[in-house]
């Protein structure tokens, strides 16, 4: 007797969009589940900026700790007006990156048959890249404070915080890639201007380099970087940056690739000593929550992504292949690629090519 392969998703709506994407995400995952013969069970977690205003906290104190025990986490999107941001992304999304030591984010990049670039004349062939940001340490650091509060002295302080197992760790994990791909690692570095993290990091990145010696590379300034994104967005292959500089190149990225809204994003711990979490880059969009419109496509991408995390390449190749077929048509897109579907008809429309 053969026992079907199942396995256990923590599920994390959060806030706004991400209460509407995500049950798409959900239902596009089992049905590719359904088509590959396996079997998701979901278990949901009320985390969120509602929560935090009937209970004071976004998530309880073991929270890491109640999804620790799941294969993989699947969440929307954390943060509303309600709730200052730092407090509803330090109490929910940061923690649980850090407690799980999720220190790899890979959000890939790619133009998609029939999506248009706000690139003149660029085509699929052009915008296929992956940017790996680091996720647990470097810009995002609570090491700082402010004092003299209310005062004409009154001053804020934060510590950058690179160490060298943090920065290898991360560097190795893009040449890895790299070797899977075309080959190629850019690095965004700012060591003409942050004296000490960042010549430190293009070290790191040389020695990197010298242990994965088929790989070629490139490394720019992050001003620069945001340039040539825009401008040669074909130059690149697999793009490893700090927290900070991961994250704005990891919006940037996909509004060359036509919207946010199609961007997915893993957080990964490779030697998966915890489950891997896996969410849209997007955030809860206030501006268009509760309207029924939001796009799902970074949510089901999201899921393909965790779908081959844990060993269901097929399935995850069925989702994106679903995802491709729905985005060629404005019929089945949503607005913000220049189509005219809501959040349900482009749900339709995936789960239609899911087959
Ligand atoms: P956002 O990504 O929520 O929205 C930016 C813009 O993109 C908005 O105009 C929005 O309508 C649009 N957009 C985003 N996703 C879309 C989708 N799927 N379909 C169509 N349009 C989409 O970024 P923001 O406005 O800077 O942040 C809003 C809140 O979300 C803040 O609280 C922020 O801290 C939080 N946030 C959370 C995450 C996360 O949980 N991973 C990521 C980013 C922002
Ligand atoms: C992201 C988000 C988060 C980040 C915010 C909401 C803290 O922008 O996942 O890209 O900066 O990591
Ligand atoms: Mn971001």
């Amino acid at each position: 007797m053969t026992t079907q392969r199942s396995y256990r998703i923590a599920t994390i709506p959060g806030d706004g969009i991400g209460k509407e994407v995500i049950p798409v995400g959900q239902r596009a995952a089992e049905a590719a589940a359904r088509r590959h013969g396996f079997r998701l069970g979901w278990s949901e977690f009320d985390w969120s900026c509602e929560r935090y205003a009937k209970t004071g906290r976004m998530m309880p104190e073991d929270g890491a700790a109640q999804v620790k025990g799941h294969d993989a986490i699947y969440l929307g999107a954390v943060g509303f007006p309600n709730v200052p941001d730092h407090v509803s992304l330090w109490g929910l999304l940061i923690p649980l990156r850090r407690e799980l030591d999720l220190y790899a984010n890979v959000r890939p990049v790619r133009l998609m048959r029939g999506v248009a670039s706000p690139l003149t004349g660029r085509g699929p062939a052009d915008i296929d890249f992956v940017v790996v940001r680091e996720n647990v340490e470097g810009e995002y650091s609570e090491i700082g404070g402010r004092l003299y509060h209310g005062t004409d002295q009154e001053t804020a302080s934060q510590l950058a915080v690179f160490t060298r197992r943090g920065v290898d760790r991360i560097m190795d994990y893009a040449f890895q890639l790299a070797q899977t791909r075309r080959g190629h690692v850019t690095s965004a570095t700012k060591s003409n201007g942050i004296v000490h993290t960042m010549p430190f990091w293009d070290e790191r990145f040389a020695a990197a380099k010298a242990r994965h010696p088929g790989v070629k590379t490139a490394q720019f300034h992050i001003d620069i970087l945001t340039a040539h994104f825009v401008l040669h967005p074909d130059w690149f292959d697999v793009v490893v940056g700090s927290n900070l500089f991961g994250d704005i190149l990891s919006d940037l990225g996909p509004a060359v690739a036509g919207s946010i809204g199609i961007a997915p994003s893993a957080n990964l711990n490779p030697e998966r000593n915890f489950p891997s979490m896996f969410e849209p880059v997007h955030g809860s969009a206030p501006d268009i929550a509760g309207q029924g419109i939001a796009n799902p496509v970074a949510a089901v991408w999201a899921a393909a992504m965790m779908l081959d995390h844990l060993g269901e390449a097929e399935a995850a190749r069925t989702l994106e292949a679903a995802i491709e077929t729905s985005l060629e048509r404005p019929e089945t897109r949503t607005r913000d690629l220049g189509g005219t579907a809501d959040t349900a008809g482009a749900e339709r429309a995936i789960i239609a090519a899911i087959g």
